[in-house]
């Protein structure tokens, strides 16, 4: 959560920032700031709100000059989200600035040792302790920044990257990372700070990921310093080059990405398996899995850990996992897992499944499993993220860069990868035969069709979500593999149009939730042929005989449905276990739609940040 820019070199700092902060907000979108240093001063700016209140004020209370900046748009953890607990944040000298993306932990401790030195604090966050734990260090031992910085984070306790520079020193920022990302673009006699690599994509190709505990003083003109935070200098940075285009980080002629993304989801899943189903062989390739074969068959079973969305796919993964390859699965919330003590052996495989790579939930179930030895494969979609990075082995989603805060596309691609997996398990433990995972291939290959197939139904899910967009609850209900996507559909619509929505395997409703049902509540039901189709339609029966509106979820041709249903929305037809890269499709409109007309911010809905790297 948050995100940070910041810029050194020979051009105008500031509109650099401010498009880059805007490329960021789906890191986080409570307040935004920029601080940049101009003829001997820092101008300084900050507001609660978004990047654009922030231009606005800024342009009208400071010079925009200058060619070092610094920039953030927060997601509020300490303080709640105003002008003052915005950042930068000044040391009480005036003299240092900071940004901070991640917590401070032990920054009570610390704040009160300062104290008791006379420091005054104006913000209730983290950040401005931080900030002046350095002006401290850098006083008392009479160091450079570079030097203060570094003892100053062998004090805290935490996650943090940072970029501070210092007014008497306008030459040089100094950043550094633990627990949150943080990326260098290298341009010609320039250098780029971000979150990740989005704000610098038109300025170079070149950047350097810093890993966990690793920090760089950056000097105009100068090449880079890497060091330990710990200690040690690094001799020679690791240069990558980018792959990220910037077509793919705009919103390319949709309203808004959360829409366009849903769009991409054909190709998505198509770049996904390409390269990896062979069809024509019949077999499928992951080199992750290649390498990794007997950890993976002499697992006595797989762990699934996972937060929201990607927890929903895991639960999907649970399904097919278990249905082909026979090993036992269980799907955990990597934040219940993490701190439940939960038994984990050397023959137990971990998979994470997470978009962003950076959830600390998922992260920390992560790091407990290796301890206890078992072997970590990933499932990511962003490429050398800090899950990538962590894990023994995994398998990208080529999804490319999800910017509304609602997932989709991550959602239908971790399906598509964990499948692959399963198949590939199944045809290594030879508990599918040669005619099944052809049948599967072949149909594999045809979900990009089909999934555009389920987009041309677009207007029709428009029409029906203006006769709910007012509701004020809403139940979905799946069963097998389509139990999760009802989860995940409920889960769609509240977080990007704030409607109470629960999801439910449907024969549990008569358990508890069918009291809720009365003619005001509309019911989502996914009722496709295949799986307990007729045991679905009792569900159905049961739901229309307590007088509920009930839109279904329906493969196409259906007439039993139809019957009973006060709307149908059609997916093609296809084997059971591939329903749900189908079956979810309607329900991301759905909620995309009702959010619409609700009026709501749908890429950034309040409250969300995309990437939760605090737990
Ligand atoms: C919901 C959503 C979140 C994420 C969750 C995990 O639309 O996006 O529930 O799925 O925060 O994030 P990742 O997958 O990045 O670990």
């Amino acid at each position: 959560m948050c995100g940070i820019v910041g810029y050194l070199g020979h051009r105008e700092a500031y509109p650099i920032i401010i498009k880059g902060l805007q490329r960021l907000e789906y890191r986080g979108y409570d307040s935004a700031g920029v601080a940049l240093y101009h003829d001997g001063q820092i101008q300084l700016s900050k507001t609660k709100g978004k990047v654009d209140d922030l231009q606005k004020k800024s342009k009208a209370e400071i010079s925009t000059q200058g060619t070092l900046g610094i920039g953030h748009t927060r997601w509020a953890t300490h303080g709640v989200p105003n002008d003052v607990n915005s950042h930068p944040h000044y040391s009480n000298s005036g003299n240092l600035v900071i940004i901070h993306n991640g917590i401070i932990e032990n920054y009570e401790a610390i704040k009160q040792e300062l104290k008791n030195r006379g420091y005054v604090f104006h913000s209730d966050t983290d950040t401005e302790v931080l900030v002046n734990l350095i002006e401290e260090v850098k006083k008392q031992e009479d160091v450079k920044l570079g030097k203060a910085v570094q003892i100053a984070l062998n004090q805290v306790v935490g996650a943090y990257a940072i970029a501070v520079f210092d007014k008497e020193k306008p030459d040089e920022v100094v950043v550094a990372k633990l627990g949150s990302p943080l990326a260098i673009g290298i341009g010609e006699d320039e250098y780029f700070i971000a979150s990740d690599a989005s704000p610098f994509i038109e300025f170079t190709k070149n950047a350097v990921y810093l890993e966990d505990e690793e920090m760089a003083i950056i000097r105009r003109g100068k090449e880079i310093k890497l060091r330990k935070i710990k200690g040690d200098h690094i001799a020679y940075p690791n240069i990558q080059e980018l792959q990220l285009n910037l077509e793919e980080i705009e919103k390319g002629g949709y309203d808004h990405f959360m829409l366009k993304e849903i769009y991409e989801q054909p190709k998505a899943i198509q770049d996904t398996y390409r390269g990896r189903l062979l069809a024509d062989e019949g077999l499928i390739k992951m080199a992750g899995i290649d390498q990794n074969l007997e950890r993976f068959l002499n697992a006595d079973r797989i762990i699934i850990v996972a937060c929201g969305t990607s927890w929903h796919a895991g639960l999907v993964a649970e399904y097919i996992f278990e249905d082909l390859t026979r090993i036992p699965v269980e799907v955990e919330y990597a934040s219940e897992f993490r701190y439940r003590n939960p038994v984990i052996t050397e023959k137990d495989v971990l998979i994470a499944i997470s978009q962003s790579g950076e959830t600390a939930d998922t992260l920390a179930a992560i790091k407990l499993a290796k301890e206890k030895g078992a072997f970590v494969f990933g499932v990511c979609n962003v490429v050398g993220s800090s899950i990538a990075r962590e894990t023994h082995a995994g398998a990208y989603t080529h999804a490319g860069p999800e910017i509304g805060v609602a997932s989709t596309k991550a959602f239908t691609t971790q399906i598509t990868v964990l499948t692959l997996m399963a198949l590939k398990l199944a045809q290594e433990k030879g508990t599918i035969n040669k005619t099944q995972l052809h049948e599967f291939l072949v149909e594999m290959e045809a979900i990009p069709k089909k999934v555009e197939k389920s987009l041309e139904y677009n207007a029709l899910v428009e029409q029906i979500s203006d006769v709910y967009k007012d509701s004020s609850n809403c139940l979905y209900l799946g069963r097998g593999y389509n139990f999760p996507v009802a989860l995940e559909g409920a889960l769609k619509l509240k977080e990007i149009s704030y409607i109470h929505a629960e999801g439910y395997p449907a024969a549990e409703m008569k358990h508890g939730p069918i009291a809720l049902i009365d003619e005001q509540m509309p019911v989502i039901v996914i009722a496709t042929r295949k799986g307990h189709y007729e045991k679905v339609v009792s569900n159905i029966q049961e739901i229309k005989s307590r007088k509920a509106r009930i839109i279904a979820i329906v493969t196409e041709g259906d007439e039993v449905v139809k019957n009973l249903a006060d709307h149908v929305i059609e997916v093609p037809e296809v084997m059971e276990a591939l329903t749900p890269l189908l079956t979810t499709i309607p329900l991301q409109l759905l909620s995309y739609h009702i959010a619409v007309m609700r009026g709501c911010n749908v890429d950034q809905p309040r409250n969300l940040a995309k990437s939760v790297t605090v737990e």
